[in-house]
């Protein structure tokens, strides 16, 4: 089975010192939670507070977003050299970077490339439209969208793919579990499969859209998911860490 995996999406939530207090207290909460890897994704500016406080403790860090260029004039950019050391997991291609932010397949695709060339483990977001989804097409979205974010991508090792529906998302219309199983376990699994052959099966895929301690171990029940990427539930500590001990229990 792959890696279990709970990752706190903050988005543009948290001062420094906010982020430092959450990151504090999903840390000293952490031990309750082991064989679930525990990923926070704070805003870049606080990258550096979090992950000082959750030093020497198995809490990982993540950022939200990155440019695939090393340096140069990009105003506003943050590249993977300068996320190195800060962190180890990298948010890419999530639906409101584009949504709002013009973020391509093609771009997505760059940057999961150079995450994998810093030694960064990208976190490939993908998912659905309502209106994509009530014409039928979720499956060929989402098979599009990973084939497109992996192209020439060989190397499976440190990838994670997340399912996030963007009905789903921040609305408390959670995909019931058998609906993502059905998308992770099918158009996402096959078509890892298809490029990765045996090693897609240590793949982690996660789901995300209004996932909380109350729906989390039903997510975690379906055998294609292996925890969560969480955005609301995030922004505290004990229900992050339920969210854990949720997807901990139901693998368990
Ligand atoms: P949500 O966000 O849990 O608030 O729905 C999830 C995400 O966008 O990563």
């Amino acid at each position: 089975m792959p890696d279990l995996i709970v990752a706190g999406n903050w988005k543009m939530n948290t001062t420094v010192s906010e982020a430092a207090a959450l990151a504090a207290a999903v840390r000293d909460g952490s031990g309750a939670v082991p064989g679930v890897e525990l990923v926070l994704c704070p805003p870049f500016v606080s990258l550096a507070a979090v992950s000082d406080a959750v030093k020497g403790s198995a809490v990982k860090v993540g950022a939200q977003n990155m440019h695939f260029r090393e340096s140069g004039a990009f105003t506003g950019e943050v590249s993977p050299g300068m996320l190195k050391g800060l962190c180890d997991y990298v948010i890419l291609g999530h639906s409101e970077r584009r949504q709002m932010f013009g973020e391509t397949d093609e771009s997505v695709n760059n940057k999961i490339k150079a995450a994998q060339a810093a030694g960064l483990k990208p976190i490939l977001c993908v998912g659905e439209s309502l209106e994509q989804r009530e014409k039928g097409q979720a499956s060929d979205v989402i098979s599009g969208q990973v084939r497109a974010g992996l192209e020439g991508v060989s190397d499976a090792s440190g990838l994670i793919v997340a399912y996030e529906p963007i009905w789903a998302i921040g609305t408390g219309q959670s995909a019931t579990p058998e609906t993502a199983a059905e998308v992770m376990g099918g158009a996402i699994f096959e078509t890892l499969r298809s490029l990765f052959l045996a090693a897609a099966d240590n793949i982690p895929l996660l789901y995300g859209g209004s996932m909380n301690a109350g729906n989390a171990g039903d997510y975690a029940a379906q055998d294609c998911i292996h925890g969560g990427l969480v955005g609301g539930a995030a922004l505290q500590a004990d229900q992050f860490l339920q969210v854990a001990a949720a997807v901990a229990a139901a693998k368990g």
